[in-house]
């Protein structure tokens, strides 16, 4: 009620100072003005929940100011007040959408009892609605599970793509998703009934990536014993799926390019382009614009992938997402055990909860998979997960100070800062206080690699 708006409007100038007086006492957030012309002006520019009108004013009259005012800020409630005799315009006014009259002189106790039903009303109406957009909030999205504000965020994007098919690129961790995001946009879009072709562009020998994309024709080259139409027209009409894009040798993203551009590509050893209608998603678990500096990936190639991207955060970023995916992987993995149902002792829920999952869902997957793979009896205890998990000792630098070696502690922290900077040397170097250059010397003596901070629980 504090922070609702009351604009009261009359040209008589002591009823204002009175009612002014009488309502701010209280508490209440009230302007008063002396014309409707004022009154418009001031609607126009803040948001006003209660508004009180005089009916009879010169320039603009309270019949005026309700219309208008209804126009502009349709949820603001409007009292009339109106004279003795005036009490057919009263109707009009309520006709008009005004929430009431009150006859003059103004008893001032029953204007603050109509001010208040009308608030609280206001407030119920708006709590109402805060329930049912939070009713709305999607929890899953096909085989995407999450309901976090960053997942909700991801959502609205595939909503968006799928009417017209935009390149996408889709950036995370590993484990993250990105094979899922890009299922679930194929599946959304009016291709979802011509093929999904998923290449990953580092598992393909680099001299036979273009023509498993782009084809050949016999003879083409040593080993071309016949024509091969390529995944590119394969998918005619659908989705290749480029996994893992920074891999692509430098010719290849040149000629990836082009095939973008021009919406045609030229199968080896074939004298002429072919047109193909194949919409390219691309992915990659590190940060693109990294990419693009360090000359992984060509800058205009970059630009040409990214009309849309997607950026998917890691686990630890969106925990509040755990609870529901830990359901999500036992109704996956408990098969027939129905009467198993969907438990997670409170232990174990905390220890999940706590840890913070380099490997991403993936990880948590594979932990759920497990539980059940080994056995678990009613529901998941803490004994049924990794020690990994459970341990957490090596991450946790008060615990590292178990040992005083040096070395251990110092790798230790190397580490966390390491994850906690997502790899990014320089921000690391912050996090701990000392120069990239001597970070990049100590890395190189401790031995530690980016690899194992992504799957190992170090
Ligand atoms: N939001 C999610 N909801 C349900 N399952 C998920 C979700 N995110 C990931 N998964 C599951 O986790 C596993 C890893 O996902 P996916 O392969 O899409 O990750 P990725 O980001 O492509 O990883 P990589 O970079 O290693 O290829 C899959 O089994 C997938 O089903
Ligand atoms: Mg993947």
């Amino acid at each position: 009620m504090k922070n609702s708006e009351i604009l009261f409007v009359d040209d008589e100038k002591e009823l204002l100072l009175t009612v002014d007086e009488f309502l701010s006492q209280r508490g209440y957030n009230i302007t008063v003005v002396d014309s409707g012309l004022k009154a418009l002006e001031l609607t126009k520019k803040r948001r006003i929940d209660v508004l009180i009108t005089d009916l009879k004013m010169p320039e603009v009259s309270g019949i005026e100011l309700l219309k208008a005012v209804k126009e502009q800020q349709p949820k603001t409630e409007v009292i009339i007040l109106t004279g003795y005799g005036s009490i057919e315009t009263a109707v009009e006014a309520l006709k008009l959408g005004s929430y009431d009259y009150l006859q003059k002189p103004i008893k001032l106790d029953r204007l603050k009892a109509l001010i208040d039903r009308i608030l609280e009303k206001k407030s119920l109406k708006e709590e109402n609605l805060f329930l049912k957009s939070r009713l709305q909030e999607r929890y899953r999205y096909d085989e995407l599970i999450g309901a976090s504000p960053k997942m909700q965020r991801i959502y609205e994007i595939i909503d968006r793509v799928t009417l017209k098919s935009p390149t996408v690129l889709i950036s995370g961790e590993s484990g993250t998703g990105k094979g899922v995001v890009a299922k679930v946009i194929q599946q959304n879009s009016d291709r979802k009934d011509k093929p999904f072709i998923s290449v990953n562009c580092g598992a393909i020998v680099e001299g036979l990536l273009e023509s498993e994309l782009f084809g050949h024709v016999k003879g083409a080259f040593t080993g071309a014993v016949r024509d091969k139409i390529g995944l590119f027209r394969v998918a005619e009409g659908g989705t290749v799926f480029l996994d893992e894009i920074s891999e692509m040798p430098p010719h290849m993203q040149v000629k990836l390019l082009r095939a973008l551009q021009e919406k045609e590509i030229r199968p080896i050893g074939h004298t002429k382009e072919v047109k193909v209608n194949t919409r390219i998603i691309a992915a990659t678990n590190r940060d693109p614009e990294e990419l693009v500096r360090s000359g992984a990936l060509r800058k205009d190639l970059y630009y040409r992938l990214n009309v849309v991207s997607i950026n998917i955060s890691p686990l630890a970023e969106r925990k509040e997402d755990i609870p529901l995916l830990i359901s999500h992987f036992i109704e996956k993995f408990r098969g027939s055990e129905k009467e198993f149902g969907n438990k997670v002792s409170p232990e174990a829920m905390g220890v999940l909860l706590d840890y913070d999952w380099p490997g991403n869902v993936r990880e948590l997957e594979n932990v759920i998979q497990r539980a059940f793979a080994l056995g678990v009896s009613e529901e998941i205890e803490v004994v049924d997960l990794p020690s990994a998990i459970t341990k957490r000792g090596n991450e946790n630098p008060k615990a590292a100070l178990n040992t005083y070696s040096l070395r251990e502690n110092e790798i230790i922290l190397i580490k966390k800062a390491l994850r906690e900077a997502r790899c990014k040397k320089s921000k690391a170097a912050k996090l701990l206080g000392i120069d990239v250059s001597t970070l990049y010397r100590k890395i190189e003596r401790y031995e530690i690699s980016d690899k194992a901070l992504q799957i190992a629980n170090v």
